[in-house]
Formats: structure tokens, C-alpha cells, sequence
């Protein structure tokens, strides 16, 4: 019987409700597809910065390094700016583990609606593949004359061709194992001159290796247009960190709410352990209502599943919430729903618990 060490940090806000939701769903699908998740909490985020000074531990990095996978809720209050919480940990463990790929599935689910037309919505079956670990986000800068009229702030973009290869060659491979075969690259090379264009030309040197995969490039705000506008032309869509984390959320609205939005931030050469979290942030305007949409989570808790080679479990995961989305009984407030966390949860566990199944359920969509 499999068995992996799984990390999970709630974080603040919503995370600690949509984690633990999400942690009940995958002990029920491990335990009934027969391996075990040996699940470790760790209290860190912001009431940790409170107490302590920093949000997670100095050595939190080795820590982590120690499991198979780690299991994040969000980061993100009220008393403490966003800059410190986000690079304090979600930041600093995607850099510090070589977690270059973030990887952003949006797809509609049977029984949510689409702020699109059903005709376009239903279409909508893409990846985000996002940098992760450079480009916008790189955390180069500075900022001085502070306070003074003369101050200066500066945020640089960091492209290297090992980041930039790397990340491609990800989505490449990831684009040549879907039934579409098609990879577009955003790019912002007509304004921004040095990095995104080193950027396009990698794109197009790795075309090359892969003949199989149809490619094109659009500009990022382009982008944004053809994401609503004709979302069948998008398959695999390979952006980076910035433009990959905005095009993600107006993937997610699309769909139907941020609170379906799964992502999984990979090392694909396997040395560290992956992280899985929802797309949301810690939406401090619901915290404790009862009424998160655990779905990005369970949903992140599939693609966990996944990486960690329970292909049955992942299957599982998603045909149950397939279910749920379909019976359109239980789903939250942000999906139009009355329902709460913790029916969503059980309506979940009680539907991949079910022997009959339908587990092609969720391959078949968008097919
Ligand atoms: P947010 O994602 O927390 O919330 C945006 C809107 O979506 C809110 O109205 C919220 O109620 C709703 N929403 C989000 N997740 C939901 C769910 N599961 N169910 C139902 N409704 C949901 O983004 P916002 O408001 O921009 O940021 C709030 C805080 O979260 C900030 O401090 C921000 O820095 C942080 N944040 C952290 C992230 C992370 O840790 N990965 C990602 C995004 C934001
Ligand atoms: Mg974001």
C-alpha cells in the first residue's frame, strides 16, 4: 500500500476551511482506493507572523523538503500587507523548491454557469501554464528616496533562457499529451523589448522539437479578448508568472467562480515536493460564513493525487465532484447555490464513495 507524506498548511482566511475539506475528501478516496495520505499541519501564515515575526519557520524549506507533497490553503489578512504574507511563504516555497510550473486547469463542470453564453462556455476546456519562479515575480528591485518627491520604486522582470526553456518545454509536453496538441504562447513583445522577446524566441527554437504540437502566439491583452470572445481556439496556454496569474483569474471567472479555480505549482523533475493549492486567495468577506467553495481545493487535492501517481484516486476525486456540480443541489453562494462548505464536502465524499460511478465523468467533458 502507498503511502506519502503530505504537508498541509491552511494558511489564513478561507484556507484552513477549504484545506480541511479538502482533506476529508482525499481520505476517503484513499482509503477507498487503498493507500494512505500520513497528513502533518503546520499552523503557519499570518497569526504565525503575529506571534513569531515571520510566517513560516527559518527552516521551513527543509522541513517541507522532508514530504512528498504540500497542501496549501491561501495567505492573505487584513492587519499585515499582502507583499509581506505572500513572499513570507507561498513565494519563498515556489522560488526556494524549483517549483517553476504552475500549472492552472479551467474547465466548465456540468451544472455551473458560465457568465458566457452556453455555447461559448461549453467550449472552454484549457490549461494555464504559468512561470513560477522569474519573470515579473522575480522580486528584484528596490525602491529609494523614500518619502521624498523624488522617490523611485522599481520592479525588475527577470527572464533567463534556463527559465524561460524549462517552463516551455513543461508546456509543450503537456500540450502534446491532450487531444487538441495546441500550445499558444502570450507573449508582451511588441512593448516589452528584451525579456518577452527572448521569451517568443524560445518558443519558437522549441517549436521545432515538437512538430506534433500546433502552436501560435497572441499579446496578452489580446489574449484576455479571445479567452472570452472564441474560447474553442485555446487549448494549452503557456504565459508568464504575471500575465499567467491574471489570464488564470479571468479563466476562473469564466467558468464560473474563483472558487473552482485548482492549480498545482510543480518541480517536474520530482527533487522537491510539489504544492497544490486553489487559485483563491484567503477572501477575508466570507471567512467563517461556512460558505467557501471547497471545490478549487478538492479539485487541487485531485491533481495531488495525480503527481503523486494515484491516477485512480485523482479519477475518483474529480468524477465526484463532476457529480455534485451536475446534481447542482449543494453548490455555494458563489456558484448560485445556497449550500456550505461542509455540504459540498459531504456531497463529494458521499458521490466518490459510490461504487457505480460514472469515473470518465470528467474526461468526457469538452470531448
Ligand atoms: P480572493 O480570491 O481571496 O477573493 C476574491 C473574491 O472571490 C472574493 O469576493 C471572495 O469571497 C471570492 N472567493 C474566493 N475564493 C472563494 C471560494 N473558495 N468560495 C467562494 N468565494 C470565493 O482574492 P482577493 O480578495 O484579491 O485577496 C484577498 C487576500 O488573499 C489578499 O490578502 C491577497 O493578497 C490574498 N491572496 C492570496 C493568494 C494565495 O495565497 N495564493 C492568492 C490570491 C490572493
Ligand atoms: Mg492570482
Amino acid at each position: 500500500m502507498g503511502k506519502y507524506k503530505i504537508a498541509a498548511i491552511g494558511g489564513d482566511g478561507i484556507g484552513p476551511e477549504v484545506v480541511e475539506s479538502g482533506l476529508k475528501c482525499l481520505d476517503a478516496v484513499a482509503k477507498y482506493i487503498g493507500f494512505e495520505l500520513l497528513v502533518e499541519r503546520f499552523p503557519w501564515g499570518s497569526d504565525y507572523y503575529r506571534a513569531h515575526g515571520q510566517m513560516m519557520p527559518q527552516n521551513a524549506l527543509d522541513i517541507l523538503s522532508g514530504f512528498d507533497a504540500i497542501y496549501f490553503g491561501a495567505v492573505g489578512d487584513n492587519e499585515i500587507p499582502d507583499d509581506v504574507t505572500l513572499w513570507g511563504l507561498r513565494l519563498v516555497i515556489c522560488q526556494g523548491l524549483g517549483l517553476y510550473a504552475n500549472v492552472r486547469p479551467a474547465v466548465m463542470l456540468p451544472g455551473v454557469r458560465s457568465p458566457l453564453r452556453e455555447e461559448l462556455s461549453n467550449k472552454i476546456n484549457w490549461v494555464v501554464v504559468r512561470e513560477n519562479s522569474e519573470g515579473e515575480y522575480a522580486g528584484v528591485g528596490g525602491r529609494s528616496h523614500r518619502g521624498f518627491a523624488e522617490e523611485i520604486a522599481i520592479d525588475a522582470s527577470v527572464f533567463s533562457r534556463v527559465g524561460v526553456e524549462r517552463l516551455q518545454r513543461f508546456a509543450f509536453d503537456l500540450a502534446r499529451t491532450r487531444s487538441e496538441k495546441h500550445l499558444t504562447c502570450v507573449t508582451k513583445s511588441n512593448a516589452q523589448r528584451f525579456g518577452m522577446v527572448l521569451w517568443d524566441e524560445i518558443f519558437v527554437q522549441l517549436a521545432q522539437e515538437y512538430p506534433d504540437v500546433r502552436t501560435d502566439k497572441v499579446l496578452v491583452d489580446a489574449a484576455t479578448a479571445r479567452m472570452v470572445l472564441n474560447p474553442s481556439s485555446l487549448d494549452v496556454i503557456v504565459a508568464s508568472n504575471l500575465h499567467g496569474d491574471i489570464l488564470s483569474d479571468l479563466a476562473a471567472a469564466l467558468v464560473g467562480s474563483l472558487g473552482i479555480a485548482a492549480s498545482g505549482n510543480l518541480d517536474p523533475s520530482g527533487n522537491n515536493p510539489s504544492m497544490f493549492e486553489p487559485v483563491h486567495g484567503s477572501a477575508p468577506d466570507i471567512v467563517g460564513a461556512g460558505i467557501a467553495n471547497p471545490i478549487a481545493a478538492i479539485w487541487s487535492g485531485a491533481m495531488m493525487c495525480a503527481h503523486l501517481g494515484e491516477k485512480a484516486a485523482s479519477s475518483r476525486l474529480m468524477a465526484g465532484l463532476v457529480e455534485v456540480a451536475k446534481a447542482n443541489e449543494v453548490l455555494t453562494r458563489d456558484l448560485g447555490g445556497a449550500g456550505s462548505t461542509e455540504d459540498v464536502t459531504k456531497a463529494t465524499i458521499d458521490a466518490l464513495e459510490r461504487d457505480d460511478l460514472d469515473l470518465e465523468g470528467f474526461n468526457r467533458i469538452g470531448s
